[in-house]
């Protein structure tokens, strides 16, 4: 007996059924209203009807449930329904095909609950929207149990999405290309067609350019809306900024902080070249470490270290030991000076002002470069402009520390100078005119 299922695919839907087949683990990049949501359920679809293997085991992953249940599960349910034997369950979202295979719908929202399933193939989508974790941590060792000797594409994993900004996504999106068994394709409305003219040109007028180049032209790159330094940093990188930036042994290397308890603490390390020029050469980020975990991950940079610097809030005293955070750092060997309170907004305008002194590492800093290039001020809906406010989020460490470089940073030779003693009597308020 033929079954029909109700799906012709597109052109881009049949590349994209091709790459699946081909690699065990895919990045499709795809702009909105394509049918990329339609073709991953038909390919999970008819892997789960042809799969030899005892109780086959195929998972659509949404970022939320109920993204998964009015999108997805519609979907399902138009294109297996046309299966004789096929039983749904509503209210676990699983279809249950009649050679013993199923097909689960599950949400990103509570990783956890994920642990212990073993998955022949997955697809997940929308993947800007989900957290890091799900992944590394649920669905890799899923796909582990099914992967088959001779068959390197058993227990596959498809990424499918439209950009958000340099997130997670775009890490799978830059990992597809330089990584055997994995690869990648970008459709763009420009070039699929499937969505008439009429139809971008109503988006167009409806969305700034950057939310159409972002959402119909696959950009990484359009800011993230309300980016407070994506300007500053566009303009470095154009300008050959963002570069190899090697240790330079023959320096002392500086280390600027966010401290946080419970929260990430973060630290870049700069090196100053000349009188007015940081070399940004590495960073680092960590949650849930006391003083003694950095103190040793300084020693393990082996760095030959010239200041440490963190904000004010190390004069804080800890609850239970009544000592600063400063004197247990400085009996642990890290002496940190304390850069001064600055108002938040002027912490800001001083760290903008700050990045075009700035050449940073493209390797050894990437993770410091795309959270300053996501940090935003919250949008509102309701007035459309962007309130004043910062949102407060994974790459506000980030930036934290970035804006203790800026404020607190000064030439070598200040840093190095001893400390005045006495009011200078000689100094001459116009000499600097005579220049
Ligand atoms: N092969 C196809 N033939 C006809 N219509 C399709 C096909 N694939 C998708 N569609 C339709 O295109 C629209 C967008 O599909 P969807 O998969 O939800 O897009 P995306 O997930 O890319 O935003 C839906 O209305 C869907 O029914
Ligand atoms: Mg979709």
């Amino acid at each position: 007996m033929d079954i029909v299922i109700p799906y012709t695919p597109r052109e881009m839907q049949q590349e994209l059924h091709q790459l699946i087949d081909n690699n065990r683990f895919t990045v499709i990049v795809c702009h909105r209203r394509a049918g990329k949501t339609v073709a991953a359920i038909n390919h999970l679809l008819r892997d789960a009807i042809l799969c030899p293997k005892p109780s086959p085991r195929y998972a659509y992953l949404a970022a939320t449930f109920t993204q998964a249940k009015r999108i997805a599960w519609d979907y399902l349910k138009q294109f297996a329904g046309e299966i004789p034997g096929v039983r749904f369950n509503e209210t676990e979202l699983r279809c249950d095909l009649p050679n013993g295979a199923r097909i689960m719908l599950l949400s990103a929202e509570n990783p956890d609950a994920l642990r212990g399933i073993y998955l022949d193939g997955c697809v997940m989508d929308e993947v800007a929207m989900m957290p890091e974790s799900v992944f590394p941590m649920v669905l890799r060792p899923a796909l582990a149990d099914r992967s088959e000797e001779g068959n390197p594409k058993a227990g596959y994993c498809c990424f499918l999405g439209t950009p958000a900004g340099h997130n997670l996504f775009f890490d799978y999106w830059k990992q597809a290309a330089e990584t055997d068994g994995w690869d990648r394709v970008m459709f763009k409305a420009s070039q699929t067609h499937i969505l008439p003219e009429s139809e971008l040109d109503a988006a167009r007028v409806a969305m700034s350019e950057d939310q159409y180049e972002q959402e119909f032209e696959c950009s990484f790159v359009a800011n993230t809306p309300g980016a407070i330094f994506g300007k500053e940093l566009q303009a470095i990188e154009e300008a050959g900024q963002v570069c190899r930036v090697p240790h330079d042994e023959t320096k002392k290397v500086d280390t600027w902080w966010d401290i946080g308890m419970a929260d990430a603490t973060s630290v870049i390390f700069t090196q100053t070249v000349g009188n007015s020029s940081v070399n940004v050469i590495d960073y680092f980020e960590m949650r849930g470490e006391g003083l003694p975990f950095y103190a040793r991950m300084l020693d393990q940079k082996g760095y030959l270290y010239g200041t440490h610097n963190g904000p004010h809030d190390l004069e804080v005293r800890e609850m239970g030991t009544g000592r600063s955070r400063r004197e247990i750092a400085y009996d642990l060997g890290i002496n940190f000076r304390v850069i001064p309170k600055l108002p938040l907004e002027d912490g800001i305008h001083a760290a903008k002002t700050f990045i075009k002194r700035c050449y940073f590492d493209s390797e050894a800093t990437s993770d410091l470069l795309e959270k300053l290039r996501l940090y935003h001020r919250k949008y509102d809906e309701k007035n459309r402009q962007f309130r004043t406010s910062v949102v407060h989020d994974f790459t506000s460490h980030a930036a934290d520390a970035y804006r203790s470089l800026a404020v607190g940073w000064k030439p070598r030779s200040d840093l190095n100078a001893p400390q005045q003693r006495s009011a200078d009597m000689s100094y001459n308020p116009l000499a600097s005119t005579s220049l």
